[in-house]
């Protein structure tokens, strides 16, 4: 579902939210917000206190536990998530770039990116300040960041990333302001692009820097989880003794401040204290899983009717299928799989180079036909030496000298095949799983990331190792028993 025009009005009413991976803890509790369209929002508040959770939520990246979230008026969990995700431009607390150059940096904001023109990117870069830098650059917008990336200040790379939220020109903007300080020139260049995209869009601000609040700003102080003031900068500084204004005296690097944030890495590193202790370790039941496992029970399998669906059943767009595969990811462990072989059907269903694959096999079962048969000519060789007549021993000696020379040339041809084929074959079929895990990964719900079975190494390591050696398997391991059997059977 899409909404025919947007306005940005977003509304959480009695929202509380845990994260999957801490059910127990809830990061938001009652939360009652109102975000105007067309005005900015900001929030404040501690380290760890859930502001970056709450844009989190606005872009659906997580459900929330209880409550609802509304768009101009409609349930956020009813529009399809594509849709929505182009209509919020986000630049996070720490933004991410990619090993490209700076045009496609800022173009990869847009849906269709390979539609962008560089007149677009220049337009983005120039709201959000950092146009002249690029062009002081030798090699300007193709600059490659793979190599300056590290070579970028702190706010020049928040910059590139407001560029790459404008380039889309999105109705709501996210501005997940980095805790740490950045440098005061490129603070306040950032803070100067910031002013820039806030026009005519509904803005919202997450920030530590309470200095850069403006007059008419709505507030939201936010204090472990819950809304404890709200108001704009004026009527939140008469509070007496109020959150924000401890916030604003805590501003200035203070010795309580950073406790703060170290307790919060502390909670996001999982490190156990006094607060945390009763936060359950993973299960160690916990399944990894391989990469047959999420491809062929996708292929293979439609959920089982008591399938139960949890809150990730949301996701009804492009993610669903993945959200199914997630629920019934265990399901041919506790049923008996209808096919006994997954990977036969993997086979059939995903290596497009079955016909190069086939001749493979069958040059492979040639080839196992050469051991044997060459075994049988040279004892016969051989026996010519026993034939008393010297003609008939020469034309039997030459008849059988020219058998071997022929399984030599059939040796030959059919193992030049037989490697060749099988391995031209199971190397395409690999890059062809590749291409299909990682497909499926990417459009994995953000709490999947969270499991610690599904952490970035573990899951490259499936697509790198396990798709190296299903590769294996149907090539050279395939190749040698076929061999192996072929070689046994006519050699008996
Ligand atoms: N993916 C996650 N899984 C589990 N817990 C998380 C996750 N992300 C954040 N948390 C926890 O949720 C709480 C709120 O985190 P959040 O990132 O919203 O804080 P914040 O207000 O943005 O803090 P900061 O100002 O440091 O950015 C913290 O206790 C944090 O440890
Ligand atoms: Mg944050």
């Amino acid at each position: 579902f899409k909404l025919p025009k947007i306005e940005g009005n977003i509304d959480f009413n009695q929202i509380s939210f845990s994260y999957p991976s801490r059910p127990d803890t809830w990061v938001l509790r009652n939360i009652d917000i109102h975000i105007p369209a067309y005005q900015t929002t900001v929030f404040v508040g501690e380290s760890g206190s859930g502001k970056s959770t709450i844009a989190q939520l606005i872009q659906r990246l997580y459900e929330p536990d209880e409550g609802l979230i509304m768009l101009d008026g409609r349930e956020l969990r009813i529009l399809n998530i594509s849709w929505l995700r182009q209509q919020i431009g986000v630049v996070s607390q720490e933004p991410v770039l990619f090993d490209d150059t700076i045009f496609a940096n800022v173009a990869y904001g847009r849906a269709d990116y390979w539609n962008t023109t560089m007149e677009e990117v220049e337009d983005a870069c120039k709201l959000a300040c950092i146009h002249d830098f690029i062009t002081e650059l030798p090699q300007g917008y193709n600059t490659s960041l793979g190599d300056m990336g590290k070579k970028l200040s702190g706010g020049q790379r928040q910059r590139i990333a407001i560029a790459r939220a404008l380039i889309k020109d999105p109705a709501i903007l996210i501005l997940d302001e980095a805790s740490s300080a950045l440098d005061t020139t490129s603070d306040l260049m950032v803070q100067e692009a910031l002013e820039n995209c806030r026009k005519n869009r509904t803005t919202i601000v997450i920030t530590h820097q309470l200095k850069y609040i403006g007059d008419s700003d709505l507030v939201y102080v936010l204090h472990e989880g819950e809304i404890v003031e709200t108001g704009t900068k004026s009527q939140l500084l008469n509070i007496n003794n109020g959150y924000y204004n401890k916030l604003s005296v805590e501003h200035s690097p203070h010795p309580k401040r950073r406790t703060h944030e170290l307790d919060s890495i502390n909670k996001r590193l999982g490190t156990p204290t006094s607060l945390q202790s009763n936060i359950p370790t993973p299960s160690p039941k916990a399944k990894s899983f391989t990469t047959l496992d999420f491809l062929s029970v996708d292929l293979s399998i439609t959920p089982p009717p008591s399938a139960t669906f949890s809150r990730k059943s949301w996701y009804l767009d492009e993610s669903t299928d993945m959200d199914m595969l997630q629920e019934t990811a265990t399901y041919p462990k506790t049923k008996k799989p209808k096919f006994q072989f997954p990977i036969l059907k993997l086979i059939r269903d995903t290596m497009d180079s079955k016909p190069l694959y086939f001749v493979g096999l069958i040059a492979t079962i040639i080839n196992g036909f050469v051991m044997p048969v060459f075994s049988f000519v040279l004892a016969n060789l051989l026996n010519t030496y026993s034939i008393p007549d010297k003609d008939e021993l020469v034309s039997k000696s030459r008849e059988f000298a020219l058998y071997v020379l022929l399984i030599a040339a059939i040796n030959g041809i059919s193992s030049h095949f037989k490697y060749y084929l099988l391995e031209r074959a199971s190397e395409r079929w690999a890059v062809r799983l590749r291409h299909l895990g990682f497909g499926r990964i990417i459009r994995q719900p953000q709490s999947w990331f969270d499991k610690p079975e599904n952490a970035t190494g573990k899951v490259t390591t499936i697509l790198t190792t396990d798709t190296e050696s299903s590769k294996n398997l149907v090539g050279h391991f395939a190749g040698n028993v076929i061999f192996g059997m072929v070689s046994l059977f006519v050699g008996i």
